[in-house]
């Protein structure tokens, strides 16, 4: 089954700035996704990527939106239709009429997969925090503490365990650091501080 997008160009140039509204894209959440575990991995991927835009990248409000708007709707169609994962969210956006960046971000989260490349700092963000916030919230459920007391070395050692979250390609998590232009422990740290606190 291949994923590929073969496509290069997302949404329509006269759409910029074009955001969907908290309500909807709780609605559409709410649609789409039943799994609950799926829907607090992308509010976790959401808030990382409205924190990055934020203090890392010092971006506007409406940028931090989109941002999140990204991180939030990424896998979507991940749940219902996984034969469709991307190509099902890349058409629901455009059919709305959203901002072509924030379709473009979803649509490079795994350029393996729907073969095509990050480009923008979102694209890249969206990339390489997707598999290393799944595998540290892994890690938080097999701590009695959860989040408390996480320690960079301690995610360190499971992500060179090969068994541990064996699903989470660590070839990809190298490639999605070497794209962004960021050392995987900043990103580790910035994880363990921030995705606790999602519910
Ligand atoms: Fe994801």
């Amino acid at each position: 089954m291949s994923l590929k997008l073969n496509r290069s160009t997302f949404g329509d140039p006269k759409n910029a700035g074009n955001v969907i509204s908290k309500e909807e894209a709780e609605q559409l959440l709410n649609d789409w996704v039943k799994n609950e575990r799926l829907k607090l991995h992308m509010k976790q991927v959401a808030h990382l990527m409205k924190s990055w835009a934020a203090d890392k990248e010092q971006l506007s409000e409406a940028d931090q939106w989109r941002w999140e708007m990204a991180g939030l709707l990424h896998d979507a169609d991940w749940d219902q239709w996984p034969e469709q994962h991307c190509k099902k969210i890349i058409e629901e956006l455009e059919n709305q009429n959203i901002d072509p960046e924030i379709i473009r971000a979803i649509a490079s989260h795994g350029p393996e997969h729907f073969g095509v490349e990050p480009i923008s700092k979102m694209d890249k963000m969206l990339f390489a925090f997707d598999e290393l916030s799944g595998l540290i919230h892994a890690y938080s459920l097999m701590r009695p503490e959860g989040y408390a007391g996480m320690e960079l070395k301690g995610v360190k050692k499971r992500f060179k365990e090969k068994n541990f979250a064996a699903n989470v390609s660590r070839e990809e998590i190298a490639d999605a650091m070497n794209r962004a232009g960021v050392e995987l422990d900043h990103i580790i740290q910035f994880i363990i501080e921030r995705q606790g606190s999602v519910k």
